[in-house]
Formats: C-alpha cells, sequence, structure tokens
C-alpha cells in the first residue's frame, strides 16, 4: 500500500478535507519543470558529494528526464497522495527507478527546494515580462515618433491647461514604463540567490557544493544563511510590489485613453480587436480592453497587500502558511503578462484624430503665453498673469475667443502690448517654443525617444 512520503511516524489517517487543503498539486503543478531541473542539478552534486555512483547519478537524471517529459507530453498522472509537485515528482520518480529515486532528497527538504523553485520559476517568467514590458514602450516610442504633427491640449485638474503634442502626451506613459523596466531589473539579482542546500533549517550535513549548484542552475549567489534562505519569500513580494506600481501606471493610462476615446473627446478611437460591444444598445462600443487594464490594477495590489499580510507575523523558517505565496503571484504574474500584451496591441492599433484634437485646442490654453509675452517685454509674470487672466475674462464677456480681442482691447489692459500680440496664438509656435528639456517642441522629443530608446 502507498504512503505518504512522510508518513513513518503517523499512525492515523489524513482528514479527507485537510488532504485536499493541504495539496497545492493543483496550482503549484505548473512548477514541473524547474523543479526537475532543481532535482537534476542536486543530483549531479548528490554525485560529487559520493552520495550517488557515477551509474546511479546517470539513472537518476535520465529518471527525472523521463517524468519532466510526461509533464511536457501532458502524460503525467497525478496519484491521489501527491500533496505538491515536489512530491508528486519524486514519487514519479521512485515507480520509474525503484528504490534509487528514495536518494535524491538526501540532505535536502522541500523547504530548500520549494524555495529554489519558486526563485527559478520567477526568473523565467520575469524574463518574459522584461520582454514584453519592452514592446509596449517601443510601440509608445514609434508612434510618438511618427505622429509629432497632432497638436491637443494637455490637461491638469482635466481641465485645458496648455498645448502639447499628442507624442508628449504618449511619452509620459512611457517613462513611467522606462522606469518599471528599471526596478524590473533591479529586482533580478535579489531573485536570483539559491536556498539549495539550506535542508529544512539548519543547513546541508554533507557538504554539497552550493557554489555548483548556483552555477549548474544559473543563479547568482546563495543564500548565505540557511534560515533565511528556506524562510525569506521577500523576493515575491518585491514582485508583487513591481507589479502594483507597473499596474497602477497601467490603469492611470487606460483612464486617459477611456476618457479621450468618448464622443465628447473623440480624440482617439480603440480598434474593434480590443473593444466590445453592448448586449442592449446597439450602437455602443466600449473600451473593454482599457477597463479591465484599469481593473486588473486593484486586483494585483490586492495579491500585493493579502501576501504582506501571510508574512506578518510568522515564526523564523518554513512555515506552511508558505504556501500561500503562489496563487497570488501566479495570478500577478498571468495578469500583469497579459495586461502588457493588450495594451501592446490597444496602442499599435489605436486610431487618432488630429482634428478632434485640434477643436479641442481652445485659445485660452494659450492665455499662458500670453502672460509670457509680455514677461519678454519686461513686465513681471505676477502681473502679466494678472493681465492676462483679465483679458480671458474680457473674452469670456464678449462670449469671444482670446484672439479676437483687438489690440485696443489688449492696450487697455497693459501699456506694454503691441500689435505682435496675434503672433501668441498659434498652438504650434506655442509648443515649439518649449525647448527646455523635458518640453513638447519636436527638439527636445528627439531627446526624449533617444533616452527611451536607450532603456531598451
Ligand atoms: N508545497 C509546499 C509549499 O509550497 C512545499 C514545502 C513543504 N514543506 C513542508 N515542510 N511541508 O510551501
Amino acid at each position: 500500500t502507498k504512503q505518504k512520503l512522510w508518513g513513518g511516524r503517523f499512525t492515523g489517517k489524513t482528514d479527507p478535507l485537510m488532504h485536499a487543503f493541504n495539496q497545492s498539486l493543483k496550482y503549484d503543478q505548473r512548477m514541473h519543470d524547474v523543479d526537475i531541473r532543481g532535482s537534476i542539478a542536486y543530483a549531479k552534486a548528490l554525485k560529487l558529494i559520493g552520495i550517488l555512483t557515477p551509474a546511479e547519478e546517470e539513472k537518476m537524471i535520465q529518471g527525472l528526464e523521463t517524468v519532466g517529459q510526461e509533464w511536457k507530453n501532458g502524460q503525467f498522472e497525478p496519484a491521489p497522495d501527491d500533496e505538491d509537485i515536489h512530491t508528486a515528482n519524486e514519487r514519479r520518480l521512485s515507480e520509474l527507478i525503484g528504490p534509487l529515486g528514495g536518494k535524491l532528497h538526501t540532505g535536502r527538504s522541500r523547504n530548500d527546494q520549494v524555495a529554489t523553485d519558486m526563485r527559478l520559476w520567477l526568473l523565467d517568467q520575469v524574463n518574459d515580462i522584461e520582454k514584453s514590458l519592452k514592446g509596449l514602450i517601443l510601440v509608445m516610442v514609434g508612434r510618438a515618433d511618427e505622429e509629432r504633427d497632432a497638436l491637443m491640449p494637455g490637461y491638469t485638474h482635466l481641465q485645458r491647461g496648455q498645448p502639447i503634442r499628442w507624442s508628449h502626451f504618449l511619452l509620459s506613459h512611457a517613462f513611467s514604463f522606462r522606469n518599471d523596466l528599471e526596478r524590473l531589473q533591479e529586482l533580478v539579482p535579489r531573485i536570483s540567490v539559491l536556498p539549495l542546500g539550506c535542508g529544512a533549517l539548519a543547513g546541508n550535513p554533507f557538504a554539497v557544493d552550493r557554489e555548483f549548484l548556483a552555477k549548474e542552475l544559473g543563479f547568482s549567489s546563495l543564500a548565505e544563511n540557511s534560515m533565511w534562505g528556506v524562510g525569506d519569500r521577500d523576493f515575491i513580494v518585491e514582485f508583487l510590489m513591481w507589479a502594483s506600481l507597473t499596474m497602477t501606471h497601467m490603469s492611470r493610462l487606460a483612464e486617459d485613453l477611456i476618457v479621450y476615446s468618448t464622443a465628447e473627446f473623440g480624440f482617439v478611437t480603440l480598434s474593434d480587436a480590443y473593444s466590445t460591444g453592448s448586449s442592449i444598445m446597439p450602437q455602443k462600443k466600449n473600451s473593454d480592453s482599457l477597463e479591465l487594464l484599469r481593473g486588473k490594477s486593484g486586483r494585483i495590489f490586492g495579491n500585493m497587500a493579502g501576501f504582506m499580510m501571510t508574512l506578518k507575523g510568522l515564526p523564523s523558517t518554513y512555515n506552511k502558511d508558505l504556501q500561500e505565496d503562489k496563487e497570488p503571484l501566479f495570478d500577478t504574474v498571468d495578469n500583469v503578462s497579459a495586461s502588457l500584451k493588450i495594451a501592446e496591441g490597444v496602442i499599435a492599433t489605436l486610431e487618432i484624430h488630429e482634428d478632434k484634437m485640434r477643436q479641442a485646442l481652445t485659445m485660452d490654453v494659450l492665455a499662458t503665453d500670453l502672460a509670457d509675452y509680455l514677461v519678454r517685454k519686461g513686465v513681471p509674470f505676477r502681473e502679466t498673469h494678472h493681465v492676462s487672466g483679465r483679458a480671458v475674462a474680457l473674452a469670456e464677456s464678449r462670449k469671444c475667443q482670446l484672439n479676437e480681442l483687438t489690440v485696443e482691447d489688449f492696450l487697455g489692459l497693459h501699456p506694454k502690448f503691441s500689435e505682435d500680440v496675434v503672433d501668441v496664438f498659434d498652438f504650434e509656435a506655442s509648443v515649439e517654443r518649449r525647448t527646455a528639456i523635458g518640453g513638447p517642441s519636436r527638439q527636445t522629443l528627439d531627446r526624449q525617444i533617444s533616452v527611451l530608446k536607450a532603456a531598451l
């Protein structure tokens, strides 16, 4: 009769509900590949310290490779007593190679094993996510490069503020993602720390060569304290925090585009590929992709906050609470990966309407430029701000645009006005005056683009 891997000291049976409650295989089986990789490296290390003969090592590696293949081909058959991916793989290994399989776990614990698997798995995912994030930034940069002619109002408080280029708007979001990319890259050295060889908590009694293991598995450093090595999940927290911030940026971008895609704004049209309809209102085209990007951010933050609560107050080293690291991490990786790809598709296929953006550029967004005009004639800004404000009020009382005021009207507000005030009322010129680094002029956009490209 089959027994649990840890069954020796037990006489009573596990309650069936407890069995299911404890079982993580349904979600941790996605680590099957890294679990096998870790075990192959460990088998090699066991040979180096004489626990396995070269022939045994070879047989064990072949067995492990077969188990790995079974997973890949969808042929792996879980047994009812497989508690998690680690026990499942070991059970299957022993079925294939007999009692020799029982030597694999010498000096190893599921505690150092699972921590190793999680780190290996996350390193692979971070690599993929990094590529997707770069892809998104690249699409944003490409559009910004091509569409610099499009002018639109820039908003503060969702009120029209000053003229900008559409490209400038788009790149403002790209810079948030550029920082997310840097932060993601900075996580890698702290994920790439090898716990294998820490044992259950007190280290490995067979002098296993951990530097060899790190090299085999591609880790950049070793857990220097075995108790820390089995109990640390900060690398997961950091990733969840990273994801929360990245998704917050995603959500703000989505919100802008949702607003800009309303009929009232009409600056952009989402492609059909990323929109959905209404089951009752035939005319509707809803920006569900963007709303999901915005909505996912809450869930990702919840994963982070939830796992922080799991860690808070845990005693040292391994506790089964730590099995609760998997679902929030997997869910976060899945949703962030999908979000990045969706966002890239949305941006790549978005249609922009320059005419609508132009129409939204009312003359009042040049009120700052009007104040700056007097500044250039030597008037202190605090005074010019007030004068420009009075010009806005005058136009408002006449129900006309700022540029429809006459030179006489302007002279009535301040003696330094002259004929050339008409030159103020040019959106392109306003944007092109903003040549200080960081501004929306063509030249400063070039710089933004090259800074972003350098990060890719
Ligand atoms: N499935 C467990 C987890 O994910 C593996 C470690 C179990 N260790 C233990 N001592 N029960 O955390």
